[in-house]
This record gives C-alpha cells, structure tokens and sequence, in this order.
C-alpha cells in the first residue's frame, strides 16, 4: 500500500556506488562524515560498564535519570540567567525520538470519518515520511511547491485548498531546506 521510501532506495543505492567512486558524496540523509566523538565514545563506554557493575539495567524514573535532569536544569538555569526557581527537575521528561509517531497519530484522527477523502497540504519539499504516514491514515497529501527561497507560496496554498482539506502542515525550520519562517 505504502510502496518503498524513495529516499531511502536512493540512499541505499547510492551508498554502494560510493563505495566504489571516492568522488561521490552521499547526502541523501544526512549521515555525518566524522566519526563520533571520542568523549561521546568514552561516556558511553563508561555507561555501560556501570550499568552492569552496578546492576543499573532495569527499568528507570519513566520521566529520566535523575541526574540528567538535575544536569539540565543547572544547565537552563546558568546558560539563560535564569532565576534560581524558574525550572526544576520535574520540568523535564526525557524520551527518545516521537515526534513521527504522534503525527502519524495526529494524521489518523483528522482523516477519521473522511472516507479516505481527506486530505493534508504539504510544502514540499518535505520530510519524506510525511506521505507514508498520511496514505497510512487513508488520507490523500496534496503537494504545493515553495517559492524559489523554499518559503510556503500563499497563492498556491489556498488554491490547494478544497472541502476535503483537513490541515497544512508547516514544518519550521524545514526539513530538507533548513529554512524557518517568520510569523
Ligand atoms: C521534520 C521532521 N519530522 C520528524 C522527524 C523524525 O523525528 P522523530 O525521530 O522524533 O520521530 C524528523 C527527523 O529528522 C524531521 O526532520
């Protein structure tokens, strides 16, 4: 239903012919060209050694490690002269990446009822993912082109818009372009 990710196929191809060519450069999704830092290498070294030792491979404070919050809030606190009592630990919750699972979800309920003719305006370029989770939620993406500064064509928008438009999605700063928008 989906079909394969065109990015990632590209990616993937054109990494083999990399291989071969040390002239191509592979920038299709943004793989870093150095290597990890050795602090980063260490620390996590460090991190897994403690863990183990110390039996620290279980469940933690579903919010995140007490340290790393305390850590970040020192952090706030000192970097933006914050006042003493304007952030704690409790402010912060740690999580991993979610942010295309909850548009995924997001996408499902404006498309509910719409009986697969809802659909969502997307500025393209766009993050590639964006179509598959929209097609995954039974909906339609409606592609407008930016102007040629990558920012959103509000002429071309509302000509997009139909009855059927459930939402428009303004991904700022963008991802491929990198390009914010003012208000
Ligand atoms: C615009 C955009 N949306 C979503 C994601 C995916 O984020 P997450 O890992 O939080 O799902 C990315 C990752 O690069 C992104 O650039």
């Amino acid at each position: 239903m989906l079909g394969a990710n065109p990015l990632r196929a590209f990616a993937m191809n054109f990494g083999k012919l990399e291989a071969s060519n040390p002239k191509c450069i592979n920038m299709a999704v943004g793989v870093p060209i150095d290597a990890t830092p050795a602090v980063v290498v260490e620390a996590k070294k460090e991190w897994v050694e403690l863990s183990a030792l110390q039996g620290k491979n279980g469940y933690g404070d579903p919010k995140g490690m007490d340290t790393l919050r305390h850590n970040l809030t020192e952090y706030y606190t000192s970097t933006y002269n914050l006042s003493a009592d304007a952030i704690n630990p409790d402010d912060f919750t740690i999580t991993t990446g979610g942010s295309s699972h909850s548009l995924s979800l997001s996408f499902e309920l404006l498309m509910r009822g719409s009986q697969g003719q809802g659909q969502l305006i997307i500025l393209a370029p766009f993050f590639g993912p964006y179509v598959g989770m929209v097609k995954l939620a039974n909906g339609n993406e409606v592609l407008v082109d930016t102007d040629k500064d990558f920012l959103p064509d509000l002429v071309a928008i509302e000509a997009a818009i139909t009855k059927d438009t459930k939402a428009i999605l303004i991904n700022s700063p963008n991802n491929p372009t990198g390009k914010v928008y003012s208000k």
